[in-house]
């Protein structure tokens, strides 16, 4: 698999013919099923899939977080070489050329972007947006993939991609969770094996009809501190701490859930 950096993907782009159909997936890297599920929708809708692994700094609202976030670029290399596609490209940026303004301009949204998880993580939304728009300009593509696992920033980034008349079409992907509930997440690789026996609790939560005290009395007991639990448009939300690992869940309450 070819791994390019900003001005390499670029100019191999701007020789490849204009009517091949290219797909992007942007991830931040310790891969998983989950991403993967983006992968292969790439694969079978574009001739071209091009994934990126980008840490981005900018919208970490905490620096433990930053520096605790797993780091897993060779095994995510050969996850993908798994795959065997020749139509699979890598795009790895570096902090000074994706932000050549060292993040003096900024994309900002003061709606949806405040509530649920922009509530209590100050500035994450402008830093996933800004660095989400430099992607797809980068990224050439004319479909992005990105997953309801993370169902508020997909939201915000179709709104962005409407504001801005960005030429790329915004595809939704469905979450892959765990057999025992738990939404996959990078972030699970750090849980211990105790706090991993707990985690399904969320979704356990999630697919209760509890309101915010007794969901916050019921995770207690696991060890999990329950962060928020929100209904927002049909769909119930909820983001909990374990330990120092905070995780994220969403299911859409019109639909039934089998635990
Ligand atoms: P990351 O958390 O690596 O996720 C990359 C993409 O994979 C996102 O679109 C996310 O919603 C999707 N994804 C993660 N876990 C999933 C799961 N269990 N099921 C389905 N899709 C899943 O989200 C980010 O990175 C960053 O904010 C990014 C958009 C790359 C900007 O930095």
């Amino acid at each position: 698999m070819k791994t390019f950096n900003i001005s390499e993907w670029i100019k191999f782009r701007s020789n490849l013919s204009k009517d091949l159909s290219i797909g992007f997936v942007p991830t931040m890297g310790a891969l998983h099923e989950g991403h993967l599920s983006l992968v292969k929708q790439s694969l079978l809708e574009n001739e071209i899939t091009l994934v990126s692994i980008y840490i981005n700094p900018t919208q970490f609202d905490n620096s433990s977080d930053f520096k605790n976030y797993p780091h897993h670029l060779e095994s995510d290399i050969s996850i993908l070489e798994s795959l065997s596609s020749d139509n699979l490209f890598l795009l790895i940026p570096e902090y000074k050329d994706i932000y050549p303004d060292d993040y003096a301009f900024k994309v900002s949204e003061n709606n949806f972007s405040r509530i649920l998880c922009g509530k209590f993580r100050k500035g994450h939304f402008d830093g996933v947006l800004t660095i989400v728009l430099k992607l797809l300009n980068i990224s050439g593509a004319q479909k992005a993939y990105f997953g309801e696992k993370d169902f508020q920033q997909l939201t915000l980034i179709k709104d962005m991609v409407h504001a801005f008349f960005v030429p790329i079409k915004i595809i939704a992907c469905p979450i892959v969770r765990e057999q025992d509930g738990l939404a996959m997440s990078s972030r699970n690789k750090r849980l211990s094996e105790e706090q991993r026996r707990q985690a399904p609790e969320i979704y356990k939560v999630l697919n209760q009809n509890l309101n915010k005290e007794k969901a916050e009395q019921y995770l207690h007991q696991y060890g999990i501190d329950l962060e928020y639990l929100e209904l927002h448009n049909n769909r119930k939300y909820i983001a909990a701490n374990i330990g120092e690992v905070r995780l994220i869940d969403n299911i859409d309450v019109k639909e039934e859930h089998k635990l």
